[in-house]
């Protein structure tokens, strides 16, 4: 589990970036919810930590692709994979995030290149 920060430290409304590799956004919602989803926008390098927060779904800051915190699930292009999500829980008043084991859909400007030997 990584640990966040206290949840009175993420006000509702808002969101805060994780340094995980790969990155992490972690959002408090207007009502109360906390959700976690990889804060790398899968069409392009951009936080989505840094995007508009409406409800259960964040906007990209660059090319306002949305996604849905609770599946991952892109709702409107032009990003066309959805991000993971991570399960949260909330242990003593601190927010704790498990990273899923799932691959992560990266954008192909940081998806690890595959080395093609010669022989
Ligand atoms: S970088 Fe997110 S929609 Fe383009």
């Amino acid at each position: 589990m990584i640990e966040v920060c206290p949840l009175s430290e993420l006000g509702p409304g808002d969101a805060v970036r994780v340094g995980s590799d790969p990155p992490i956004a972690v959002f408090h919602t207007e009502d109360g919810q906390v959700f976690a989803i990889d804060d790398t926008c899968s069409h392009q390098d951009a936080s989505l930590a840094d995007g508009w927060l409406e409800g259960c779904a964040v906007e990209c800051p660059l090319h306002t692709s949305r996604f849905d915190l609770r599946s991952g699930r892109v709702d409107a292009p032009p990003a066309k994979k959805p991000v993971r999500t991570h399960r949260v829980e909330v242990v003593d008043g601190v927010i704790r995030v498990e990273m899923s084991t799932a691959p992560p859909n990266l954008p192909p400007s940081m998806a690890p290149r595959e080395v093609v030997g010669r022989s």
